[in-house]
């Protein structure tokens, strides 16, 4: 059967496009990654791609009159690839509303916190300040509001006393890379389904697993 083919949007590091472009050397994972696209020339990711030997392209935001005409350049060229599923993973641009509207239900996002808690930036130093005892990572469907659309899946991570920023963000990037592919499997595989703004993922067992913290 075809492969589903993505297209993931980096502007930095690109440790979840690596895990993507991993998950889909597997002769049975149902996607590729056709193109990888960045806004800056520079982000370490995009030469993890190259190696890969994954197409990219850098669309850089500067000097563009506003924010559709960039986003407009960026769907032409996942268009040019065949892209059916856009994956953002680390990307650090506000769409225009017109992007999550051409690519509606095929736009997903991972956010470093469980949703709908610590929206927006600084978001582990947000969940330490907080005092919370459990955070997490949350793949959700992109609609024009920040952080807002439909939640897909979520994993949760303990948050313990002597957490900085960096060792919380550490531990649930790990869970990141665990998730983000298999939602991409779940998505290509047609199991994702979206009615109501609320998702449902069919043929995927519930989990039985508790995670308390700390621990009982
Ligand atoms: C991740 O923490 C992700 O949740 C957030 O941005 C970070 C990107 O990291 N959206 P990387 O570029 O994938 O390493």
């Amino acid at each position: 059967m075809a492969k589903l083919k993505v297209g993931i949007l980096i502007s930095g590091r690109g440790s979840n496009m690596a895990a993507l472009i991993e998950a889909a050397k597997e002769a049975d994972y149902p996607a590729e990654i056709a193109l990888v696209v960045s806004n800056v020339a520079d982000a370490p990711g995009l030469a993890i791609a190259r190696r890969e030997g994954v197409p990219t392209v850098v669309i850089s935001h500067r000097g563009q009159p506003d924010r559709e005409t960039f986003d407009r350049a960026v769907s032409a060229e996942l268009e040019r690839h065949g892209v059916s599923l856009v994956v953002l993973a680390g990307f650090l641009r506000i769409f225009s509303p017109w992007f999550p509207t051409r690519w509606a239900d095929r736009l997903i996002n991972i956010h470093p916190s469980l949703l709908p808690c610590f929206k927006g930036l600084h978001v582990q130093q947000q969940a330490l300040d907080a005092g919370v005892r459990l955070s997490g990572c949350t793949v959700h469907f992109v609609i024009p509001d920040l952080d807002a659309g439909p939640i897909i899946a979520q994993a949760a991570v303990p948050v313990l006393a002597d957490d900085t920023a960096e060792t919380l963000s550490a531990r649930i990037l790990r869970q990141e890379h665990r998730l983000y592919p298999l939602v991409v499997r779940w998505f290509a595989e047609g199991r994702i389904g979206l009615a109501a703004g609320r998702v449902a993922i069919k043929g995927v067992r519930p989990d039985a697993a508790l995670l308390f913290s700390p621990a009982p």
